[in-house]
């Protein structure tokens, strides 16, 4: 029985599409569901384009009330009954009592070798920091930001005359080749971290 996977985003979904991609096949898993804080994310269209289900529920009419949206998200979520749920370019940040009900089940990519440089701008900050190497990582996701447990990282070398933005197109293409690698490794039940260099 192949293992159900729900992945939330909030832009354009390219994490998303590769993901979905990857769930073919001999692949142990299958993408039940795409869901966005956003209605007009590009990824909705591009994940029903692939005939994945779709939800959006705008967090903006919520003003803040953070339990109301995630109530709305986890009833979505639910009716879906994934075993496994991925983040890939969610920019919500959920509260504890959210993660606690898919803790060990939730996984996230995050654009940083981890534990540097939790939060945005990450790319910015390790040009700023004048690092060599930068890179993306996926993780467990626990109640605090940017910090479960590590299954998975690849490094990106940092070049000469870079910018944020040179940065991260080169490191979104590892995050594209990170994720699927780490999420079929985790559904067979491995978690020792994989490292693309
Ligand atoms: C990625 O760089 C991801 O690491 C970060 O947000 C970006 C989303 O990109 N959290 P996409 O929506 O998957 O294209």
């Amino acid at each position: 029985m192949s293992k159900r996977v729900a992945l939330l985003i909030s832009g354009g979904g390219s994490n998303m599409v590769k993901l979905v991609e990857s769930m073919q096949g001999d692949h142990p898993a299958r993408a039940v569901l795409v869901g966005s804080n956003d209605p007009e994310a590009g990824g909705l269209k591009k994940a029903a384009e692939m005939g994945v289900p779709t939800f959006a529920v705008d967090h903006r009419p919520y003003k803040g009330d953070r339990a109301a949206f995630e109530a709305e998200l986890q009833r979505q979520l639910e009716e879906a009954q994934p075993d496994i749920i991925c983040l890939a370019g969610f920019m919500r940040v959920l509260t504890e009592g959210f993660v606690r009900n898919w803790e060990g089940r939730m996984l996230n990519i995050h654009p940083s070798l981890l534990p540097k440089y939790k939060g945005l701008n990450t790319h910015q900050r390790a040009l700023d920091a004048g690092d060599d190497v930068a890179g993306c990582s996926v993780h467990l996701v626990t109640p605090e930001l940017d910090d479960g447990p590590i299954l998975g990282q690849a490094r990106v070398p940092v070049q000469a005359g870079d910018t944020a933005d040179t940065l991260a197109a080169r490191v979104l293409v590892q995050e594209h080749k990170l994720y699927p690698a780490v999420l079929r490794r985790f559904v067979a039940g491995e978690t020792a971290p994989l490292i693309l260099d």
